[in-house]
């Protein structure tokens, strides 16, 4: 089955065919960073009139690479959640025009599950599993059961992980995205003498599982605030330590706690070398399998999308053309564990 994904729920917008959920047969992003860097953030207008004016073009593309024709394709699946309304209304809208013109059925795809499932399509990731999604709008703890079951552990209660490289990146007069600069400033700096920081709620013991940036983000602040020449490379190698030190251990510590052995690491963050340095030293130790999708797969993504939509299409979940789009989560697999376990 050829599925096609459709992705623009924030800043890329991205088409991607996959057959049976595995075989990624295009996979055609583009990233809208020119147009949001010089605002240090997502403008959600711009966001939707990109998504608008390439959308097709990214269609056509993804086409060619996939030498198929668009009736070959099998069915249209589209983010629909959670993310920018007026972003998701645009690959809706195209959606739904596919799957109208085409006769081809519809499938809703969670931007959540989507990014988990990259685990899915060039690695073999197994289930159960603890899923650590860092990005730039989410930062979860979950632990899946299968494709249809996820748990919601812990969650940040301020910032996610990706929003605060970003903010903080705001804060040293850096570039936007901040996440690829920060990391690529702390990696190049060998030294030790970098500024510590603490980690937002690492001690915290009715917080075990949850996460919290704001107080870190405030630190570099009065950090910077008193020290106007400071160190860049010593500040961004401290900030990179504390942001990413806290989800490697809280990840392994509820992989411990549940007696888990498999653990998938996804969305935006996951590009991060410190994280993926983290995890590999964790699984040098061999005790668990630790899967982490390939740079592209990390970001957001159309195959990713496909991927997923292919076990709901193959379950007969479709969807009709009065699909909605949801800014937060809404129904479906996902439940939130009020109080953590
Ligand atoms: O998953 P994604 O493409 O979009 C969302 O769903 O949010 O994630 C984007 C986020 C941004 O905040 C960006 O700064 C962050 O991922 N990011 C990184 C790195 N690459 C991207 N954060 C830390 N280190 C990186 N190397
Ligand atoms: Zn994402």
């Amino acid at each position: 089955m050829f599925v096609l994904g459709i992705e623009t729920s924030c800043d890329e917008t991205s088409i991607g065919i996959v057959r049976d959920g595995k075989k990624i047969l295009a996979n055609i992003v583009l990233s809208q960073t020119e147009f949001h860097e010089k605002f240090h953030g997502v403008v959600p207008e711009i966001a939707s009139r990109v998504h608008l004016t390439v959308i097709n073009r990214l269609l056509e593309q993804a086409l060619k690479q996939s030498k198929l024709k668009l009736d070959q394709i099998d069915c249209i699946s589209v983010v629909n959640q959670p993310g920018l309304v007026g972003s998701l209304m645009v690959g809706v809208s195209f959606a739904k025009s596919l799957s109208l013109s085409l006769h081809k059925p519809l499938v809703s795809v969670n931007h959540l599950l989507a990014h988990l499932y990259a685990n899915f399509l060039k690695n073999k990731a197994k289930f159960p599993y603890i899923g650590l999604l860092v990005s730039g709008g989410h930062t979860l703890l979950v632990m899946a059961r299968n494709l249809f079951d996820y748990r919601v552990i812990g969650t940040t209660l301020d910032d996610a992980a990706g929003e605060a490289y970003d903010k903080v990146s705001k804060l040293m007069g850096l570039g936007y995205p901040g996440g690829p600069i920060i990391d690529q400033i702390a990696r190049n700096y060998k030294g030790q003498d970098y500024i510590r920081f603490s980690s937002g709620l690492s001690k915290d013991p009715h917080n075990r599982f949850n996460f919290s940036y704001s107080g870190l983000k405030t630190a570099v602040l009065n950090f910077i605030k008193k020290n106007p020449d400071f160190d860049k490379a010593r500040v961004a190698k401290g900030f990179q330590i504390a942001a990413i030190s806290v989800l490697t251990d809280k990840t392994m510590d509820l992989a411990k706690k549940m007696n888990i052995k498999n653990i998938c690491i996804a969305g935006g963050v996951a590009a991060n070398s410190y994280l993926r340095e983290l995890f590999l030293k964790e699984s040098k130790e061999k005790r668990y399998t630790i899967y982490i999708p390939e740079m592209d797969l990390c970001t957001d993504n159309g195959a990713m999308v496909a991927g997923f939509a292919y076990h709901k299409a193959k379950k007969g979940d479709f969807d009709n053309l009065e699909m909605d789009v949801y800014s937060r989560p809404k129904g479906g697999p996902i439940s939130y564990l009020k109080n953590g376990l």
